[in-house]
């Protein structure tokens, strides 16, 4: 059984990007910009904001934080958005998302340049995602599939089954590894929560992808020996033990999983640091498409 490092792929894929930002640096004066938009004080936006501004600033991505009052108006927040698509300087714009309710989150990607949107939620990308085209895939689906070239998984005409459809995570990542492409190529299920006798389909899977937030979901009686298991689960669940009175575990049962599995994520450190390598990568790609600028 192999743990795959998701921490030690997102460093290397840090290290390739820094050395072709500084590159173009020293060429052309001028580096990639990101903005993240936060409204209101969620605590686990405030430390994803954090941690994507952080990894900004280590690549070499100029990147602002802009915090906004959890009173902003939908109107007010869509006026920003929109001074931000017509900046220069920010070839990427990312709003956090859960946004406060009284704000339509669909008008709000809607509102985001597709040009712009590295996270890869506006209609568009997500049309073009499905259709094959060229895009900026959403982060963490693009990952998993970045993830699974780096360890040479091989996806072509297995059978990957998703636990979840979400449109962060799966219905893109379901429709990336349907792709008739490279890295892809797999014959894909996607199961929700009105799925009967979900283990009739987990069982015949040889790559499994969980993605529905709930802890310890995935029980080793639900897979069969030699699978690849993603987990894209992040829950939190309560350890006396722990100073902050709390651990976070994925959506599969580790311990016992792990025991029957070929390769396996573990959480955190698995899918995690691959969402936030993602999002600088798309970043970079805007820059350079914005610019006319080759890849070095
Ligand atoms: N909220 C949870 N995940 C994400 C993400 O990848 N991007 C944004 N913008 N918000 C999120």
């Amino acid at each position: 059984m192999t743990i795959i490092d998701g921490k030690i792929v997102a460093a290397d894929i840090r290290k390739e990007l820094k050395e072709k930002i500084s590159e173009l640096q020293s060429e052309h004066n001028k580096v990639p910009g990101l903005v993240a938009i936060l409204v209101g004080s969620n605590p686990a936006s405030q430390v994803y904001v954090r941690m994507k501004s952080k990894a900004c600033d280590e690549v070499g991505i100029y990147s602002v934080v802009e915090k906004l009052p959890f009173e902003t108006s939908e109107e007010d927040l869509l006026t920003i958005v929109q001074n931000y698509n017509s900046d220069d300087r920010f070839n990427g714009i990312l709003v956090q998302l859960p946004l406060p309710e009284h704000i339509n989150e669909d008008k709000i990607i809607e509102a985001i340049s597709p040009s712009k949107d590295v996270d890869g939620f506006h209609p568009v990308n997500i049309g073009k995602l499905m259709i094959g085209q060229d895009t900026f895939e959403s982060c963490t689906p693009a990952g998993i599939v970045e993830l699974l070239k780096r360890y040479n998984i091989e996806t072509k005409g297995k059978h990957v089954v998703v636990l979840g459809r979400s449109n962060i995570v799966g219905k893109p990542v379901a429709n990336l590894l349907l792709q008739k492409k490279e890295g892809a190529n797999a014959v894909v299920t996607v199961c929700h929560s009105a799925a009967k006798n979900l283990k009739d389909y987990t069982l015949t899977a040889d790559i499994l992808i969980a993605a529905i937030g709930r802890a310890n979901f995935v029980t080793e009686d639900m897979v069969k020996d030699g699978v690849v298991i993603i987990d894209v689960g992040i829950n939190r669940i309560d350890d006396d033990s722990r100073k902050s009175g709390y651990r976070l575990v994925g959506d599969v049962d580790f311990e016992n999983v792990s025991k029957k599995s070929s390769y396996i994520t573990p959480v955190p450190g698995g899918v995690g640091p691959m969402t936030i390598a993602m999002l600088l990568q798309n970043t970079y790609k805007s820059f350079l498409k914005s610019n006319n600028y080759n890849s070095v």
